[in-house]
Order: C-alpha cells, then structure tokens, then sequence
C-alpha cells in the first residue's frame, strides 16, 4: 500500500483578506495532514490562490490596481496566515505563476486533441461572484434582482462565441464512477444531491469567455480566455509539475487523496473535475469532501454578505491552538456551524484549561514533587491501570478507520473521553494518599504519564504548538511523533529525565 497522501484546500480568491471560513478549510487540512505524517505517510499538503477571472479583474479595478500588482498583495495575506495558522503546508500555489500557465495549457491541448471542445455561442446567466453559469430553474428574482436560489448572488446575462467542454456526453461515466468509488463525494449527502443533479441531465459546459482579458488564454484562439474554474481546478495537477508525469511528485501523489472543500463549491469538484480529467484520460482524485459552512447567525460567513470575523484577530486575543481546537471540535464536521465568542471562551476553559491543562499540570507537579523530575519506576499493573491503558488498544483500528472517512468527531469525542477518564483516574487513584506505598504511587504515576503522552499525540494534529511543549517535557521533538506508539503502555523509558511544565492555557474570566 502506498505510503503518500496529497491533500489540498481549494485555492482561494484574493479578492479580499481572508476571513474565517477559509481559516477553517486550511485548518482541517493541516489536521488531516499532520495526522498522515505522524501515521508515517509522506504527505504533500497544497494550498494557494486562485488569480484569474471576471471576480479578481472587477475588484482589481475597483481599487484602480492592476490586476496582477493586486493579487500579489492579497494573496501574500493568504500566505501569511497559513503561518498564522501554523499550517503545515508544502506549496502554495497562485495561478498566475507560469508553472501552472503551462499546466493549463497543457491539459486545454490534450481536450482539444481528444475532440472534447468545441467553438460555439454562450448565451445565459452568469454570476461573476460565483465565477458560474446557471439555468433559469437555478435563478430567482429578489427586490427586482436576479439572483442565484443556491448562493444568492446576483447573476447577469452573457452572450458571447464561447468553447464548449462536452460535459453530456460524460454523464453516464460520471455515474458510473460515483458507483464504482462509493466514498469518492463525502459526506453521503452531499453525494446524493450531486449524483441526482447529475442524474438530470447534463449540459455541455461552456470553457471560455471573450469579453475579458484577465486569464489564461486558449492557446489555439488568444481572443478567448480559459474559464476560471477549469483554469484553478488543474492546480492540484500543476503542483505537482504535471504536464511532467514522470515527475516524482506527480508519480508519487497523484491522484490526490482528498480534496478538502466547501460545499459550495461541490459542483466544480465533484462534476466538471472528474469529467474534465476522465475526458483527458487521467485519474480523478480519490475523494472531494464537502463540509459545511461557518455561518455568522444563519447566514453564511461571505465577503459579499460582509459579516465576517477575521482569524488574526481572533488569535490575537485568544491564541492559535484554542481556535484551531474550537473549530474543529464546535463544528459537527460536514455540517454548517454557528461560532461565537462565548463559546470559544467556554470551550477554552473547560477542555483545554479544565481538562488537558489540569491533568498535566497537576500529575507533572505532582511527579515533580513526589518521584523527582523523571519518569518513575513501574510495577505491575493493575485492572484499573489496565483498563485505561487498553482504551487506546481497543479504538487504535476505529481511529485509523474513521481518520480516513474524515470523521473528525469520532477522533476528537475519544480524546475528550480519554481527558475525562485520565482525570478520573487521577482522583480515583489517589496517589496522594499512597505515600506510604511508594510501588502503587510510582506506577499510578508511571501510567498518568504515560496517558498524558498518548492524548498529547492525540492532539498533536489540532493543537501542534500546545501538544509538542507537553511532549518536550518527555524530551520528545516533532520528528518522533509516531502515531502508532499510542498502542504501547510502557514507552515511557524509567528513570529518564523529564521536563518542567509550563501553563498551557490561561483560564479566561468573565
Ligand atoms: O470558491 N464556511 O474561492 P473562495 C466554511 N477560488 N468555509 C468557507 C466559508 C464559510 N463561511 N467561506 C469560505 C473559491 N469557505 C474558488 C475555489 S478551488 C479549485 C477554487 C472556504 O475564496 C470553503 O472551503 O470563494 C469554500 O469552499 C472556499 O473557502 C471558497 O473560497
Ligand atoms: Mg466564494
């Protein structure tokens, strides 16, 4: 089995700073990512820009910038706050670069020469905001406006000479793929809406536009430019140097293992992307995995809804590892998920402060005081030290499984769990109490930490900074993270030194 894992964000607009819901995309993937590494997989993580098109040349020209000199300035904010985020990102792709000008051009060739694309005339609805062509059943009209029913945007009317990309014809292998990669759209229901969208009936997509110039242009017919979505799809082909495919990255990770994304973008992902690559005779990625949307009220989060919250000031005032810890666990993941202030400041205290913070906190002072700072000898272990052990044993191959189905709630509900019952433990024991039995305090002691060491390798993939300060105190470094070792009870070498604690998190007071 192949030991390489691709995972990708979709490459965003700069067409302003980023805010939360993207926040939350590159999030998930650097969970996901981090997790496959310490699973001992070479992971390749991408994420990037999407430059081109109506949307970036009208926002260009509202600031009176050029269009190019203005991407380069938003999408440096996109870069920094994957530093900001602590993601764990290999690349980071921006479509203006000339490597993936060619990878486009490449793959428009290789349609054109298998007759997948014709020249024709456009003549329908187009949202700009959306970068997408909708039919008449697909719009309504709100105060006099015609606007998208499935993102409320507002939608104008295009008719101009327009290549088209022969999706109908593709409707019955696209079926056929669903079928045959039953976990290729996660979750099922997204699955299910895209598959009796493509049930009804496809239209031939048009790929081109002629009334503006900011693109790629159609290397045969430099009037036209390459529609922006067939222009950002192949980023996940470009960095991977693809057209080379005998390059050792595209040889190694492609097809990608997931593409993480929203669902408002399934379409693109989950239709025109596999049937633009099964049409061009490469394989389509192993799965698209659309989760939901962090709305602000009922709403979604949206630039053009202009009720965002922005990341950086959010890490300003409560740190990197409680917002990364907050969306992941707050958000049911594959639902929409409404976040606030309050409940970070709750779920801060109560998880990470009350909870991981305490048990470390009080079972490493408690070693400090008690043994000296360093691991304590071990006796036997008894039921209930065996009990807790086992946990980790007992869900080791569940974890691995729903890992791979995206389920993050199934991971993060175990950790919680663990942190309940370590707690409990703790007080259950009460080593306190065992001065006078110094065999049953060690090994209670002995095994506190060695749970504390599981949990934190647990938590590594959504709490990294937080989780390596607590390891360092096992003088165990990033590169040591191995997942597997959660399944060893005595990994914890005796007698070794271990580290002082810092606080891990500051309790916030209302
Ligand atoms: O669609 N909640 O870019 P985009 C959760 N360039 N996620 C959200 C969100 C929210 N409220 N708002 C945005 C594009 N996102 C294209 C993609 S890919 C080849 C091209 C996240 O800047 C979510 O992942 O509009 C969504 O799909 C993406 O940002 C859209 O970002
Ligand atoms: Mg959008």
């Amino acid at each position: 089995m192949s030991k390489n894992f691709y995972i990708t964000t979709p490459i965003y607009y700069p067409s302003a700073k980023p805010h939360m819901g993207h926040a939350y995309s590159s999030i998930v993937s650097d969970f996901f990512a981090r997790l496959k590494k310490i699973q001992g997989y070479e992971v390749f993580f991408l994420t990037g820009t999407d430059e081109h098109g109506q949307k970036i040349q009208r926002a260009a020209e509202i600031e009176k910038k050029d269009p190019l000199k203005f991407c380069d300035e938003i999408s440096k904010t996109f870069e920094n706050l994957c530093k900001s985020l602590n993601l764990s990102n290999n690349d980071f792709i921006r479509t203006t670069e000339e490597r993936h000008k060619k990878s486009v051009e490449h793959l428009w060739k290789v349609l054109e020469d298998k007759n997948e694309i014709y020249l024709s005339k456009y003549s329908g609805w187009y949202s700009v905001s959306d970068e997408a062509f909708y039919s008449n059943e697909e719009i309504e009209v709100i105060d006099g406006i015609k606007k998208s029913k499935s993102s409320g945007s507002k939608v104008e009317w295009v008719e101009e000479e327009s290549y088209f990309f022969k999706l109908s014809k593709w409707q019955k292998p696209l079926l056929k793929f669903y079928e045959q990669n039953p976990k290729f759209i996660l979750p099922k229901s997204r699955k299910n809406e895209v598959i009796s969208f493509v049930k009804g009936g496809l239209k031939d997509l048009s790929i081109s536009r002629k009334s503006f110039t900011w693109g790629i242009k159609v290397p045969s017919n430099t009037d036209h430019v390459i529609y922006v979505w067939l222009d950002a799809l192949t980023n996940y082909l470009s960095a991977l140097n693809y057209p080379d495919i005998n390059d050792k990255f595209y040889k190694k990770f492609w097809p990608a293992d997931v593409h993480i994304i929203g669902k408002d973008i399934l379409r693109f992902h989950a239709i025109y992307w596999p049937a633009f690559l099964l049409a061009a005779d490469i394989n389509p990625p192993k799965r698209v995995y659309g989760h939901g949307w962090i709305l602000s009220g009922d709403e979604k989060m949206s630039k053009s809804k202009g009720n965002i919250l922005d990341p950086l000031e959010i890490i300003n005032q409560y740190g990197l590892d409680p917002l990364r810890y907050y969306l992941l666990k707050e958000v049911s993941f594959g639902n929409d998920g409404n976040i606030s202030n309050e409940k970070l400041e709750s779920c801060i205290n109560s998880d990470l402060a009350n909870n991981y913070g305490n048990l470390c906190q009080r079972v490493i002072s408690f070693c400090e005081k008690n043994i000296g700072l360093k691991i304590p000898k071990i006796n036997d272990f008894d039921m209930e030290d065996l009990q807790i052990l086992d946990n980790y044993k007992n869900n080791y191959e569940d974890l691995k499984i729903h890992i791979d189905n995206q389920n993050i709630n199934f991971y993060l509900n175990f950790i919680i769990d663990q942190l309940f019952k370590a707690n409990k433990y703790f007080n259950d024991q009460e080593p306190w109490k065992k001065k006078d039995d110094k065999k049953r305090l060690n090994t209670i002691v002995y095994v506190s930490l060695e749970i504390i060491r599981k949990i934190s390798i647990l938590l590594y993939p959504i709490i990294p900074q937080t989780a390596l300060k607590v390891l360092n105190i096992f003088n165990i470094k990033e590169s040591d993270i191995e997942f597997a070792t959660i399944l060893n009870d005595k990994y914890l070498l005796t007698e070794d030194r271990i580290n002082k604690i810092e606080i891990l998190f500051k309790k916030i007071s209302k």
